[in-house]
């Protein structure tokens, strides 16, 4: 069976990871969504939040599940049986910055692979800080993210 993690801070989940989630689970046997708890930053969902916003939209996805994990992340996926470590690439700075920590992972554990997928281009320019920023100052989300994140942020 093959295992894949899919991890980020999802701060809120985008359109962009969610066409991401969509092809893997094309590819592996089972794919796992992990949302980082990062207590250092300064999120505008709750960890449990992000889950619960991720969970709605995974329903119809039979083989992908959600779970929050803080630590690190090789751990994560070994505690699930994953061997695979799934990122979105955007942009070639995204490149620099995911190498760097594919190096890093395969270091802490060389029996994991990263595995990257290329963002479909209609997503490119998607982030969850640009869809922060876009709200804040009330700009139009749809298209940016899912209706129930849209309902979440207004309700923020
Ligand atoms: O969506 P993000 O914030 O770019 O995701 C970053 C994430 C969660 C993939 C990364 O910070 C991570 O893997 N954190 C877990 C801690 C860890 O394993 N650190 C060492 C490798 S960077």
């Amino acid at each position: 069976m093959r295992i894949a993690v899919y991890p980020g801070s999802f701060d809120p989940i985008t359109n962009g990871h969610l066409d991401i989630v969509k092809r893997a689970s094309r590819l592996y046997d089972k794919v796992i969504i992990g949302v980082l708890d990062n207590s250092s930053k300064k999120p505008m969902f709750s960890p449990i939040e992000r889950k619960e916003m991720i969970d709605e939209n995974i329903k119809d996805m039979p083989n992908v599940s959600c779970d929050v994990f803080s630590g690190l992340l090789v751990d994560f996926a070994k505690q699930n049986g994953a061997t695979v470590i799934i990122k979105g690439l955007r942009t070639v700075s995204d490149f620099e910055y995911e190498f760097q920590m594919a190096l890093l992972n395969k270091a802490l554990n060389p029996e994991y692979e990263t595995m990257f997928m290329m963002t479909d281009s209609k997503y490119s320019y998607i982030s969850s800080s640009m869809v922060k920023e876009v709200a804040k100052y009330n700009g139009e989300l749809d298209g940016l993210v899912p209706q129930n994140v849209i309902l979440k942020i207004k309700d923020k």
